[in-house]
């Protein structure tokens, strides 16, 4: 029996800054975000919306009213929470209607949440082959303003529903992971933006791609022609590249030449929306679905996962016969296409307008479907 990802989709908010007008506002060369990060364009958030909000937003895309009959398990992978003690899952189930006599929680581990969610839903269906499981990776990336993190901003979810005998991808039993206690990125409980040692975080992702890789090829008995893509995690996207090309000397050069072209498919959503955290490397699988002409039934992908501090996993997922069918690319694209763009002063004034810290009784004029509409007693009312 295969159990995989029947259903996947994304979700980013309305608003994006162009990041040669975020260069040109920090003094820098715009070619530093463009070439040097890869980033073209950041998702940015207003108030009135946060991982619950986004979470349910791109989860309605893909459960049907049968499918809420049939969820047994809704999990968010998060690093962006709202709540220390009840988890944003049980409001997106509440929020979609899905049967009550269901699991709902949060996982945590930085960036590499989603991927603990999606193999514990894999293991629950696995035990339970008539049921499904919903698996949300949703994040807010926010460093500061005129920070060194800045331009690696971003936000958004990617929701998958889970089930057995798949429409789009089977994950595979062939799980790698590794752990290294080790401090390159951290968001103590009294911080409101992570700590973040950059440059020892880019060291640590891709020491952590190359011995999970290395472990794989050894434990799977694979080559890198077993690998119709590689997928990665993306912080920014010229992340990912610099891991691939650390395993490159060997490969021959057609060999290299086919991973970075699926790698270039792989990235164009995330320049356009920036780091999701938990979800950008699901955003990257279903940005290289959606713009790979290369891919066929049967293809294995491999994805990394990372999250700082720090764990990982590399594992693979095989592509199904009529995946193709089930993809949702032209509103995948009019989702990116269809944003405001924002001048810096609005996403200045945008980032600094924050939710109200002192208990009391407050409204807010979102009309968008789920977005806070009300705060009081610490509790966040959400239009749906
Ligand atoms: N044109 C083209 N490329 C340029 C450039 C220009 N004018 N100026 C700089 N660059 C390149 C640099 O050569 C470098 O490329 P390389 O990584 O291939 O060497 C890249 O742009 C970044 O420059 P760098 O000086 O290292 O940037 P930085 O000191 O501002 O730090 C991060 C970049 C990613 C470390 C920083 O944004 C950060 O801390 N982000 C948050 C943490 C994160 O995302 N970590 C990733 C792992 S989880």
């Amino acid at each position: 029996m295969k159990i995989g990802i029947d259903k996947i989709s994304f979700h980013v908010p309305n608003d994006y800054l162009d990041m040669t007008d975020l260069a040109n506002a920090r003094n820098t060369d715009p070619n530093k975000f463009h070439i040097g990060l890869g980033q073209d364009k950041m998702a940015v958030i207003p108030k009135t919306q946060d991982i619950v909000t986004l979470g349910a937003a791109a989860a309605e895309k893909i459960v049907s009213d049968e499918d809420k009959e049939s969820i047994d398990l809704v999990i968010v992978g998060t690093e962006s929470s709202n709540d220390f003690s009840k988890s944003a899952a049980v409001i997106i189930h509440g929020l979609l209607g899905i049967q009550p006599f269901a699991r709902s929680y949060e996982v945590k581990h930085a960036c590499y949440a989603g991927t603990a969610a999606l193999q514990q839903a894999r293991d629950y269906v696995a035990a339970h082959p008539t049921r499904k499981a919903l698996v949300i990776a949703a994040d807010i990336a926010k460093y500061g303003l005129n920070t060194g993190g800045e331009p690696t901003q971003g936000c958004g979810a990617v929701a998958m529903l889970v089930s057995a005998e798949p429409s789009i991808l089977a994950i595979n039993d062939d799980s790698v992971f590794y752990s290294e206690d080790v401090y390159d990125f951290w968001r103590p409980s009294n911080h409101e933006y992570p700590l973040v040692d950059g440059h020892l975080s880019n060291e640590i992702y891709i020491n952590s791609f190359t011995r999970v890789w290395e472990q794989n090829l050894k434990v799977n008995q694979t080559t890198s022609q077993d690998y119709a893509a590689l997928t990665f995690h993306l912080p920014y996207t010229k992340m990912g590249r610099k891991a691939l090309r650390a395993i490159f000397p060997s490969m021959s050069e057609e060999e290299q030449t086919r991973l970075e072209t699926r790698y270039d498919e792989a990235v164009v959503y995330s320049r356009e929306v920036g780091n999701l955290y938990t979800g950008s490397l699901y955003l990257g699988l279903i940005s290289l679905l959606d713009n790979s002409d290369a891919l066929k039934p049967g293809d294995r992908i491999g994805m990394f996962s990372y999250g700082s501090g720090a764990v990982s996993e590399f594992f693979s997922l095989e592509l199904m016969p009529g995946y193709k069918e089930q993809l949702t690319v032209a509103a995948n694209q009019a989702l990116l296409t269809a944003r405001k763009q924002l001048t810096i002063e609005e996403y200045e004034e945008m980032f600094e307008d924050k939710l109200p810290l002192v208990d009391g009784d407050y409204d807010f004029n979102d009309d968008t479907t789920y977005a806070i509409n009300k705060l009081k007693d610490g509790i966040r009312y959400y239009n749906h």
